[in-house]
């Protein structure tokens, strides 16, 4: 197999078709929404430079791909995509994402109420920060999308981003949200920053608001305590999952880890989740260091390692050996009584993490 797709079309449709294969997925409904979120970009050759230089991946490629396992055996595949328009900029890049929200929700009957309630907040005329909406596309075996929109609380500037969480928590009725995750995750001043607040679009009782907190120079400890928020969970999962994908980190000065909490309609105050992300791509010398330790940890949460290695092989023959990045998250997932983990990979469109990222 051979990744020489000539446009950033091309090579990202050929990777997700592998990807879903990979995960026992029709490909159809993804191939469609890969190339709605990519608007025209998706026909710029990839000898020429990104057109927007996306936050999304550290090569400024617009999509990143993760796949998501729960200890019930399910999987899932997702895209996590920024929307660009023919003349990508912060302004037009909102004006694109609230298109295509609009698309989706007549194509794919969303549930809107809650965006709604809380777009205005987050669209702003002239968008601060490094992006005001993005994306995540769900697919699971069931055939039918899901979908979630990130909003970005720096998009009114730094400072104001924990009045805007407040708010936004406030008109969604989960004022108490808002002071667990203060209690336990804005703990440290200046180096605990809320970085996306999420929704679920559909209108089951389980659509969740979720927010994201990065924790700059964070040790595992710092993480656990975060996760003291949820009831039902076991904390010390937390230490173990950092002591065994970056063993050798105590404190995590690169790029951060991010805690994320989700609630539910059915208790405001109490999350009922907490996740941790670890950007591993920063605390290992290249992909064959992370893919190992990835590898040793899958089969403690019951996937088979060698699932792994085919969604590399999906998106890259290149020596994992040669750098960092293909593999730049894992995530735990802690509910009472369920775990999960997400391991999220590069598509390296533009040549992946730049080396002096590092
Ligand atoms: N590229 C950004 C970062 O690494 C945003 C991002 C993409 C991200 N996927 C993520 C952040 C998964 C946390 C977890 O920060």
């Amino acid at each position: 197999m051979r990744f020489v797709g000539a446009t950033l079309g091309e090579l990202t449709g050929t990777q997700l078709k592998n990807l879903c294969e990979v995960v026992g997925i029709d490909e159809s409904a993804a191939l469609r929404l890969l190339s709605d979120v990519l608007g025209p970009a998706a026909q710029r050759p990839l000898s020429e430079p990104p057109i927007y230089p996306s936050d999304v991946a550290d090569d400024a490629t617009p999509v990143e791909y993760s796949l998501q396992f729960q200890d019930d055996g399910s999987r899932r595949l997702r895209i996590l995509a920024e929307a660009l328009p023919a003349h990508p900029g912060p302004a037009a890049n909102l004006a694109a994402a609230r298109q295509l929200v609009d698309a989706l929700a007549d194509r794919y009957h969303l549930a809107l109420d809650r965006l709604r309630s809380v777009q205005d907040l987050f669209s702003p005329d002239e968008p601060q920060g490094k992006f005001s909406w993005w994306f995540s596309f769900i697919f699971d075996a069931s055939g039918a999308p899901k979908f979630k929109v990130y909003f970005n609380p720096h998009v009114r500037g730094a400072d104001a981003a924990p009045r805007l969480v407040k708010k936004a928590f406030d008109r969604l009725g989960m004022a108490g949200a808002h002071e667990t995750v203060h209690r336990y995750a804005l703990r440290r001043d200046g180096l605990d920053d809320p970085v996306f607040f999420a929704l679920d679009l559909d209108d089951s009782p389980h659509a969740r608001v979720k927010l994201y907190v990065s924790q700059r120079d964070a040790r595992p400890s710092d993480a656990q305590a975060a996760a003291d928020a949820v009831p039902g969970i076991d904390p010390a999962l937390v230490r173990e999952f950092c002591a065994q994908l970056a063993p050798d980190t105590e404190v995590f000065t690169g790029r951060p880890l991010v805690s994320s909490y989700s609630f539910v309609a059915d208790d405001v105050d109490k999350p009922s989740n907490y996740s941790l992300y670890l950007p591993i791509r920063d605390y290992v010398p290249n992909d064959a260091v992370a893919r190992e330790r990835i590898g040793g940890y899958l089969p403690q949460v019951g996937v088979d390692p060698a699932v792994l290695d085919r969604a590399i092989g999906a998106l890259t023959d290149r020596p994992l050996a040669a750098r960092a990045g293909l593999l730049a998250h894992i995530s735990l997932r802690l509910s009472p009584n369920r775990i999960g983990t997400t391991v999220y990979l590069s598509s390296e469109a533009y040549g992946g993490t730049p080396a002096g990222e590092r």
